[in-house]
């Protein structure tokens, strides 16, 4: 047997979704061993997350109605029962009790606020930079927990799979790679942003987990459902936080129009009246098509904050504003950009996923909330609550080595430049064929493309172990799920926004 590592439960990622699983995992006594591609906290979307996060207040049938709403009525029923019964015991436990976050409180508690398509104020948030009041706190906890181990700069390259039970994974860390023997494996990896051109994603979301999971067999459900967020900020010299080919600067928080920011197209006027009735609070794919339609008619969409105490309400954003040279009171300069996939790898009410002892939770998971269009602030909630309970529930499990996959003796060079050229011609293909508006005609066109593109990359990939081909690898396969589902759904609804082509009429 190769030398190798074992814990009784791996997690894959160190998102809310990834911390919560491992949290779960050692209140059982298992010992954890969490790897995570990232080097700095800010590697995580979850650090990103800016609105907040969504509690059942004293109406949860109101929050679920407004769940399934939001999704075009898509959402699984069951799926959204979970998430709201266990909502509130989850934060309190958790982001209360455990972490002592502090949410943003006035004398009569806790200041919720609102975001589109919620239909009361029921949002915790810290300022608009939810995310990392909580994640920073949760890794330095787990990080000081005896039984849990927390391994960064490292990355899951292939699952180790025999007779449709996981074994665990082959872990790369600085050009070694080697295989982890876990009693069970849970994936937290994370979005999809790198596959598109804008996003609001960190770099380095390559869909790693959907795709390793689907190359071992497992299901994966809903992956045209690819929500895009609204309003992000757009300069033409925004750096490369978000995506290599990005204008994206930063992303500005739907509270924001929560809080009574108008959105107004390239002659000034106010457009969203015109496309729904709860105007700039419809839901986010309604909106984004909405931006989308308005900047190609008059060249620019600007988000107006005048009617909100920008600065002292959004004093974070309103530093990002000055550090791209937008001022904010001429209106920020928004477009639609990638922002989370709703659907993933199937899982069911505690994470499980199609093979015996794989686990997946968090935004490379689809549980059946979302359907086919997230609500607001509700993705934080689904990977607290089914991480922690994945994570119970993957524990109690022994590590079983095996024979591993042969990945040890291979050239691990490879030129950048082949990576980059790929990637760029994958963006441009999600980009311009499976975006904001799908085509049939296009959606065909794009599955050709990609399928020639993941057959380059797979040649290298015989014979190549790096970690940037492995992430084009999983970007390509996942590229080309979405490709695949968009095409066999004739449907247009919640995300999966099908307008008709010349060639080929639409269903609806
Ligand atoms: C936002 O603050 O607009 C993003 C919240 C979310 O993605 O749920």
């Amino acid at each position: 047997m190769t030398d190798h590592d074992t814990s009784d439960v791996l997690v894959v990622g160190s998102g809310l979704a990834g911390l919560a699983a491992a949290l779960g995992a050692t209140r059982q006594g298992d010992d954890v061993t969490l790897v995570t591609k990232a080097t700095r906290p800010e590697g995580a979307s979850s650090w990103w997350a800016q609105g907040g996060i969504a509690v059942s207040r004293d109406d949860p049938e109101q929050f679920k109605d407004d769940i399934v709403a939001a999704s075009d009525d898509t959402a699984d029923a069951d799926a959204v029962d979970v998430l709201v019964e266990n909502a509130n015991d989850a934060v309190q436990d958790v982001l209360f009790e455990t972490l002592a976050v502090e949410f943003d409180s006035g004398d009569d508690g806790p200041d919720y606020t609102r975001e589109a398509a919620h239909s009361e104020d029921r949002i915790l948030h810290v300022d608009a930079a939810t995310g990392k009041h909580i994640h920073v706190p949760f890794l330095n906890y787990l990080d000081a927990h005896d039984g849990v181990e927390i391994i960064d700069d490292t990355a899951a390259l292939e699952l180790i799979r025999h007779e449709g039970r996981v074994h665990g994974a082959m872990l790369e860390s600085d050009d070694d790679v080697r295989p982890h023997f876990a009693g069970s494996v849970v994936l937290a990896t994370g979005g999809i942003g790198e596959l598109y051109p804008r996003t609001t994603n960190p770099d380095n979301a390559t869909g790693d987990g959907i795709a390793m999971a689907a190359l071992a067999g497992a299901d994966v459900r809903d992956m045209e459902y690819v929500q895009f967020h609204p309003t992000a900020c757009v300069v033409d010299d925004a750096d490369s936080t978000t995506g290599a080919d990005a204008d994206v600067a930063f992303l500005v928080s739907e509270a924001v129009r929560g809080e009574g920011g108008l959105l107004r197209n390239g002659d000034g006027e106010r457009f969203m009246p015109d496309y729904h009735a709860d105007a700039e609070l419809a839901p986010r794919d309604v909106v984004a098509r909405a931006v989308t339609a308005e900047r190609e008619a008059t060249g620019e969409v600007r988000l107006d904050v005048s009617p909100v105490d920008f600065a002292d309400e959004f004093p974070g954003l309103a530093d990002r504003c000055a550090e791209h040279g937008v001022d904010y009171d001429e209106g920020i300069p928004v477009a639609p950009a990638e922002h989370f996939l709703c659907g993933g790898v199937a899982v069911d009410d505690r994470g499980r996923t199609t093979l015996d002892r794989l686990y997946a939770v968090g935004e490379c998971s689809r549980t059946g909330v979302h359907g086919a269009n997230r609500l607001a602030s509700t993705s934080l909630l689904e990977g607290l609550v089914w991480g922690l309970r994945a994570g119970a529930d993957a524990a109690g499990n022994d590590a079983d080595p095996i024979e591993a996959p042969d990945l040890l003796t291979r050239d691990p060079d490879l030129p950048d430049r082949f990576a980059r050229e790929k990637f760029h011609r994958l963006r441009r293909v999600m980009d311009e064929q499976v975006g904001v508006e799908r085509t049939p005609a296009d959606l065909n066109r794009s599955l050709a493309l990609l399928r020639r593109l993941k057959g380059e990359v797979d040649a290298y990939v015989r014979t190549r172990t790096s970690r940037s081909l492995y992430e084009l690898r999983n970007a390509s396969v996942t590229a080309l799920l979405i490709a695949r589902h968009a095409t066999e759904n004739t449907e247009s609804v919640g995300t999966h926004n099908l307008v008709a082509d010349a060639e080929t009429p639409t269903a609806d």
